[in-house]
């Protein structure tokens, strides 16, 4: 495993996004939420992944709390400084300019996972009706109260993570965006900014949610399930994601990886990035953990870059 620091936040380049823990929208069932989801975390543990993304939203709040069941377990037996080098990121959703309303979603997040302070608090997505600058003044005292040990953003542009930090008075430390080979921006602004200013871009989604693996049909699985059925990629996105996995095949041969394995050293070939995949089996989780310590080559980091940049 790899790890990045930026802003004294340690974290390994491959977390684990557990958005899949309790939702019904993936559809996969009742025994993945009680059976395999505590299990990707322990196992996550032990491939040496310090990163576990979910969000209030999830489930909803059912990945907090398998979280915060899991890492709480006796049998798991953490020990305090273990735990202590975890980061579990968690989200909220700005839903009303008010100290009271975020105060309230901080106390159930703080109280399904388990922990006096929050490690990482994302705004999950920026609200039309209620300013980067006003979201931020609610978190602040959440900051002050050592309730929230660190503010990150997701969604936001570049602007408004500027104007973010400036309000909080504080680094807004990350910015969790959707970024792979067949969502490639951020790239463009956001991670250089970054690089530049010890700040990491998380990228969500960075096998396009299944779509970059070599055994999915992209235009029409019927065995998919779930939401996956309905988000079929078309326009340039489509276009992206036929030219990169013209590409990928021959890049993993070359490495004797997989094509998700490739798909994510691609994200952490730029700098500052940290990629969370979610993960239906212990072995997909190994084998994204695994590519933590795939480095591509020069030459194929621009060929899968080109691909992605298919319009
Ligand atoms: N901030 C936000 O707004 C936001 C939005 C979306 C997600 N997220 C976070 O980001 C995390 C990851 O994004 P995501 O789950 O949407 O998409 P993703 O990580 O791109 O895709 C996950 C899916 O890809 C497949 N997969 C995973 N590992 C694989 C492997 N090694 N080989 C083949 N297939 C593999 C699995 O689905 P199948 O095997 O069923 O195909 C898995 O459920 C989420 O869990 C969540 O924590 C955040």
């Amino acid at each position: 495993m790899r790890y990045i620091e930026a802003n004294g936040l340690r974290v390994s380049r491959i977390g684990i996004g557990t958005w899949q823990f309790g939702s019904r929208e993936w559809g996969y069932g009742e025994a993945y939420a009680t059976d395999v989801a505590p299990a990707l975390i322990r196992r996550a543990l032990e491939l040496g992944i310090t990163m576990i993304d979910t969000a209030e939203f999830y489930g909803p709040a059912k990945s907090e709390r398998i979280i915060g069941n899991t890492l709480t377990d006796p049998t798991l037996a953490l020990p305090a400084h273990e735990r202590a080098a975890i980061t579990v990121a968690t989200k909220f959703m700005p839903i009303a300019p008010a100290e009271q309303v975020l105060a309230w979603q901080c106390a159930g997040s703080r109280c399904r996972l388990q922990t006096d302070a929050l490690d990482l608090y994302y705004a999950h997505w920026p609200n039309p009706l209620v300013s980067a600058r006003r979201v931020m003044q609610s978190v602040r005292p959440l900051l002050a109260q050592g309730l929230v040990k660190r503010v990150a953003v997701s969604n936001y542009s570049l602007d408004d993570w500027q104007r973010a930090e400036r309000a909080l008075r504080a680094p807004v430390v990350a910015n969790q965006v959707r970024f792979s080979l067949i969502a490639p921006a951020p790239a463009q602004e956001l991670v250089p900014w970054a690089a530049a200013h010890d700040r990491l871009v998380v990228a969500y989604s960075p096998l396009g949610q299944g779509l970059l693996s070599e055994g999915r049909n992209p235009f029409g699985d019927a065995q998919t399930k779930g939401m996956r059925r309905y988000m079929r990629p078309d326009g340039a996105e489509a276009r992206r994601l036929t030219a990169v996995r013209a590409v990928l095949g021959d890049i993993a041969r070359a490495n004797s990886a997989s094509w998700t394995q490739v798909a994510l050293a691609w994200v952490l070939g730029h700098p500052n990035t940290v990629a969370i995949p979610g993960a239906r089996t212990i072995e997909q989780l190994e084998a994204n953990a695994a590519a933590a310590d795939l480095v591509l080559a020069e030459d194929e980091m621009a060929r899968l870059t080109q691909a992605a940049a298919a319009d």
